[in-house]
């Protein structure tokens, strides 16, 4: 390890973080079976949201793309053909599960495959649901597991009750809905993202919101439209926690998607004492977004669980980091999503955080964060896991030593030039 003494140095500055993960695959899916052109202005260019264009193209969809802007030709669903070789997703659980919704409506077949994280997160919580409005798919584990052969056709509507706040659960379903006979609804315990609704209304369809319960008709024609997405509020989480445990920081993020399910980062950085303004907040528009700027300040130990895990489920990682910089004990529980994310999340990010001289332990469904800790330098490796790459690259902000991160490479699946705009900020 090299040992040379660095200063902490503040962060300071203005940036605009990559366009929003979530709403960058949608945008490409529902263009891509819609009928007209979309555009798309501000599209994630990660290698994640790439592989959800590479899956289209393969089905037949026209789709040029010049950096973050993205012209797709909708011909309509009935427009895909048959993939002449298999659909690779990478490392992407929203491009495979919320496909595996579209795929299920294709009257032929198809086979979807990803990385080894894909390889090993759980699909029956989209296969069940689909093969109970008549899709027939196959895969390793019976199923449970891509790679995923997929028999599709005519579905007919299902109502669904939920066992987890998940949107990829809620997208797939919603997406079969769209093209199946009769109504479909899925009803979940708590409220996830709701991207999928939002903009399938922009493209002219229709999505019932009741409480928890979304319904949609069956045989909807989407039309093409245009998109403008966000700033990605889970890649500024990074710089939002920067900001407020780096002595003297002081950064403002342009654009930022607030979307209410999306902003439990906020209030929750808020309660542990984060001094963070809002301005410029645009509400009129599909997705709401707005310029953030976060100061340092002093933060203390909060209970994060319960309703707002969903709205922040993504954030964790670099919350934990936050929570060994404030005074007292944080918990965060019901969070045990965290175990089936491109890595399990509760394990990794406690065994990379120790390694630095946090004080932190793994319980069942979450961590236990005693603060403060000066953290110190270390070996450390992201485990292939975008999120805990980056939130070891802020956590090397507050040490004098040098920070060895392995496998960096996996933050390109979700925040390209994230080392030069994190260097432009010094
Ligand atoms: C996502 C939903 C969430 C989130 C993921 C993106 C989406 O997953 O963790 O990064 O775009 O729908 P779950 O639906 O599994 O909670």
């Amino acid at each position: 390890m090299n040992t040379v003494k660095t200063k902490i140095v503040p962060l300071r500055g203005t940036i605009k973080v990559p366009g929003d993960k979530s709403i960058s695959h949608r945008s490409i899916m529902l263009g891509s079976v819609a009928k007209g052109k979309t555009i798309v202005h501000g599209l994630l260019t990660g290698d994640d949201c790439l592989h959800t264009i590479e899956c289209f193209r393969q089905m037949g969809v026209h789709i040029d793309r010049d950096g973050e802007y993205v012209e797709i030709e909708g011909k309509g669903i009935e427009a895909l053909t048959e993939p002449s070789n298999v659909l690779d997703v990478g490392n992407s659980g929203t491009t495979i599960r919320l496909m595996l919704g579209i795929l299920s409506s294709l009257p032929f077949h198809t086979v979807i495959l990803g990385d080894q994280s894909i390889a090993k997160r759980p699909m029956d919580r989209v296969v069940n649901p689909l093969r109970a409005m008549g899709a027939k798919i196959d895969g390793r584990r019976g199923g449970k597991s891509a790679p995923l052969s997929v028999r599709g056709g005519a579905l007919t509507g299902i109502h669904y009750v939920s066992p987890v706040a998940s949107a990829q659960i809620k997208s797939a379903i919603l997406f079969a809905g769209l093209f199946a006979e009769g109504e479909t609804s899925v009803l979940e315990p708590e409220a996830s993202r709701d991207h999928t609704e939002r903009m399938i209304q922009a493209f002219g369809g229709n999505v019932e919101v009741n409480g928890l319960k979304r319904t949609i008709h069956g045989k909807q024609q989407l039309e093409g439209t245009t998109i403008t997405v966000p700033g990605d509020i889970s890649s500024a989480a990074f710089f939002l926690v920067a900001g407020s445990i780096i002595p003297g920081s002081r950064i403002t993020i342009q654009n930022v998607g607030v979307n209410p399910t999306r902003s439990g980062i906020l209030d929750t950085l808020r309660e542990m004492g984060a001094d963070i303004a809002i301005d410029h907040l645009q509400d009129q528009v599909m997705e709401p977004y707005a310029d953030i700027t976060v100061t340092a300040s002093s933060l203390k130990a909060v209970t994060i669980g319960g309703e707002i895990i969903p709205r922040l489920i993504d954030e964790i990682p670099i919350l934990a980091l936050a929570a060994t910089q404030a005074e007292g004990t944080t918990i965060i529980k019901d969070a045990a999503e965290l175990k089936v994310k491109e890595t399990n999340r509760i394990d990794t990010v406690v065994e990379e955080l120790k390694k630095m001289g946090a004080n932190i332990e793994a319980t069942e469904d979450g961590m236990k964060i005693h603060g403060r800790s000066a953290l110190h330098g270390a070996h450390v490796s992201s485990h292939g896991d975008h999120r805990i790459g980056m939130m070891l690259a802020i956590a090397s902000c507050l040490t004098q030593e040098k920070v060895e991160i392995q496998d960096k490479e996996a933050i390109t699946v979700s925040y390209p030039g994230f080392f030069q705009q994190l260097n432009s900020l010094r």
